[in-house]
């Protein structure tokens, strides 16, 4: 990583491809590729700059402190697939390769999900999981886990999840996951596909009982829409007219909701992001988990239709 920038990317909920440095005062974005982007929702992969170009290179870093733009390479891509929605892979993935740069999975949502018969978890050169106790494959507690297929960021891995051992200059974390955690994960993995199924049936009983709602779903976030690609149904977000009372109607009838999220990336920067800002005003995530039942869907979406009057 560049000492001036480290950069990571990340998905700024719908709409463009952010650039966050450590230390904070500088933010990039793929400017041209977020004033591309209509309602899609999602990043415009299509245009990221497939040349390889780095003096054309489309990335741009906000220097806050000197109020204005400058042109980076990216020492490495992490994308998020957000709420379980895979973004499109194949596009980034050539755009990384052309610079010889790593992809970084963040995978915290779409454990279960798969892009064209590829799983969430091999989408990157690095992927990287979560066990938090909101996770598709949750432990009582905290946890992770970092998949890949290469050697040298396997022994760095390794050393750096144990404070750095084996590595000469280099500091690392106390990261081990504790056996309680593993044992308990072991146990959910057994059951892992019979829980994603129980997810995805739960997500389509809410999408045919409110056809006329807008959800955002697999294939409207990514524009891509191919059998083989499902999502991990992590989330079940809708974007709603006058969400705070509905989501006070909901609660009223006992319906717990959460709002995916309520600031952008670059909430600093108000009115740069006006996508992702309005989808931060509209968004609302409805229940969802393995054992919600039928009837309970059912009368979540009663209660829905009721407000809205459909
Ligand atoms: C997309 C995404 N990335 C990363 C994380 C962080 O995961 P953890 O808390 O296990 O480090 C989360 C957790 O909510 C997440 O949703």
């Amino acid at each position: 990583m560049s000492e001036e920038y480290q950069v990571t990317m990340s998905y700024n909920n719908e709409t463009t491809v952010t650039l966050e440095s450590a230390t904070n005062n500088q933010v990039a974005t793929s400017y041209n590729v977020a004033q591309s982007i209509e309602d899609l929702g999602n990043v415009d992969t299509s245009a990221l700059d497939k040349t390889g170009s780095t003096t054309n290179n489309y990335v741009m870093v906000y220097d806050a402190t000197a109020q204005g733009y400058k042109f980076v390479n990216p020492d490495a891509v992490l994308y998020a697939n957000l709420f379980g929605n895979l973004v499109d892979y194949e596009n980034i993935k050539e755009f990384c390769n052309l610079r010889k740069i790593p992809l970084i999975e963040d995978a915290a949502q779409s454990m279960g999900a798969i892009y064209k018969k590829i799983p969430s978890g091999k989408l990157g050169d690095i992927s990287i999981f979560s066990f938090d106790p909101m996770k598709n494959l949750p432990s009582f507690g905290t946890g992770g886990m970092v998949l890949t297929d290469s050697d040298k960021h396997y022994k760095n891995i390794i050393s750096l999840r144990r404070h750095g051992f084996g590595m000469k200059y280099e500091y690392g974390y106390n990261s081990l996951i504790s056996e309680d955690h593993c044992n308990q994960l072991l146990f959910l993995f057994g059951k892992f596909k019979s829980l994603q199924k129980k997810r995805k049936q739960i997500a389509s009983w809410y999408f045919e009982l409110l056809p006329d709602l807008n959800f955002i779903r697999q294939e409207e976030t990514t524009g891509i829409f191919h059998k083989t690609t499902i999502s991990s149904y992590h989330k079940l977000v809708l974007l709603a007219d006058k969400r705070r009372d509905l989501q006070k109607q909901l609660e009223s009838h006992g319906i717990e909701t959460k709002i995916h999220y309520k600031r952008t990336l670059d909430s600093n920067n108000f009115g740069r992001y006006p996508n992702a800002e309005r989808l931060c005003s509209n968004a609302i995530s409805l229940p969802i988990y393995p054992f919600l039942k039928e009837e309970e869907v059912e009368y979540i979406c009663k209660t829905i239709k009721l407000f809205y009057g459909v």
